[in-house]
């Protein structure tokens, strides 16, 4: 059976499920191998760098599951100046990473807009436009997407979190700040306004499905999508959907293997399925294994974010517990990924932007 779908060229929802579901260590490195065949035919065997730059965590959303919503007394609030963000972008620059990231809570207020805006510009000229960024900054309108992208901004991460509408409800408030179609236009939005776009799930979310999870992918798929940025749920204490998780014992050393290896055999099936898109190791499954972003690579991902904000910020920086790196600094983590891409025979593309393949294709598609 196993072999049959891995045959393929095309899977359905029912193939799907049956890679996800696969636990047996045997099937399992085979699912790996054949995701790493695909990537090596699609997109090469080298690594890509986003240094993620998270510069501010006041956020005018309050999602039950994150560690930094609105509701969350217990996070300090900060938001990086401008100077440092310039100074950090231009290590990045110096240390021949290809791209940054630039990620904080949801605002859309104008002194926020203006204020990225002009950070996008200013990293753009600093950097002789060299640099690729990706915007990680949320729900924005049109008109400000527009702004961002003309300011130097080339991709756009925005995750759905889950294309299953109902359980989408669960994990939200009612409010139309928080409305699943809105999310989704969104993401048809920056299509058009010329970003490469990304997106991804959460997985192992309490009352998730396979179906679900296997909907998500056909939904990447359908809405062609450049680039994945997806990874496992996360319990933050702090939270509602945590204190849940916690209360009603989901969240067991079992719960947390399994929601590991779902997460890999995501990965897996996107490569396979998605073939030339670029999909992120995220740093939410080293939260759940020390190994955690080297088996992503494995599993077929071919894109790190290694954390570059600064050390005094990572702490307050918590959208779940036991993010990993909260005590490095930049230079620490560099020299550390650089180990960990060489011990699963990937190389680093220093100095690349590393842009979706998939991207480039579709343009030339039409
Ligand atoms: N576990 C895992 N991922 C989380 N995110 C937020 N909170 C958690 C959590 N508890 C992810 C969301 C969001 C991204 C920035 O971080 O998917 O889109």
């Amino acid at each position: 059976m196993l072999e049959k779908i891995l045959a393929k060229d095309n899977l359905d929802q029912q193939d799907i499920i049956y890679l996800l579901k696969l636990e047996d260590k045997a099937d399992v490195k085979r699912l790996y191998e054949k995701a790493r065949e695909v990537k090596q035919a699609y997109v090469g065997n080298k690594v890509y760098y986003r240094g993620l730059i998270e510069f501010s965590n006041y956020c005018s959303k309050d999602c039950y599951y994150c560690g930094i919503r609105k509701s969350n007394q217990e996070v300090p609030r900060f938001t990086v100046s401008e100077a440092e963000i310039l100074e950090t972008a231009k290590w990045a620059y110096d240390n021949a990473y290809g791209s940054i990231t630039l990620q904080s809570g949801e605002r859309s207020d104008p002194l926020f807009v203006e204020f990225c805006e002009s950070v996008i510009a200013n990293i753009h000229k600093q950097s002789n436009q060299e640099l690729g960024m990706t915007l990680c900054m949320g729900e924005q309108s049109k008109e400000t997407y527009k702004r961002w992208f003309n300011a130097g901004g080339s991709r756009y991460l925005l995750r759905i979190e889950t294309t299953n509408p109902e359980l989408y409800e669960k994990l939200h408030p009612k409010s139309s700040l928080h409305s699943f179609e809105q999310r989704l236009a969104c993401l048809d939005t920056l299509r058009e306004v010329g970003f490469q776009v990304g997106t991804g799930v959460m997985i192992g979310l309490p009352d998730q499905t396979y179906e679900d999870l296997a909907k998500d992918v056909l939904f990447f798929q359908a809405k062609n999508i450049d680039m994945i940025g997806m990874g496992p749920y996360v319990v933050h204490n702090d939270t509602p959907l945590g204190a849940q998780t916690i209360e009603q014992n989901l969240n067991t050393m079992q719960d947390r293997a399994w929601r590991l290896r779902v997460s890999l055999n995501m990965i897996a099936v996107c490569r396979i399925l998605l073939k030339d898109v670029n999909i992120a190791a995220t740093t939410a499954l080293q939260a759940l294994h020390p190994l955690g972003r080297e088996k992503g690579l494995e599993a077929g991902a071919n894109i790190l974010m290694p954390i570059i904000t600064g050390q005094e910020h990572r702490k307050a920086y918590q959208l779940y517990n036991n993010k990993p790196c909260i005590n490095d600094t930049a230079e620490h983590c560099k020299n550390c990924l650089f180990d960990r891409v060489k011990s699963v025979d990937n190389q680093v593309g220093y100095g690349e932007k590393g842009d979706s393949p998939h991207y480039y294709k579709r343009l030339q598609e039409g």
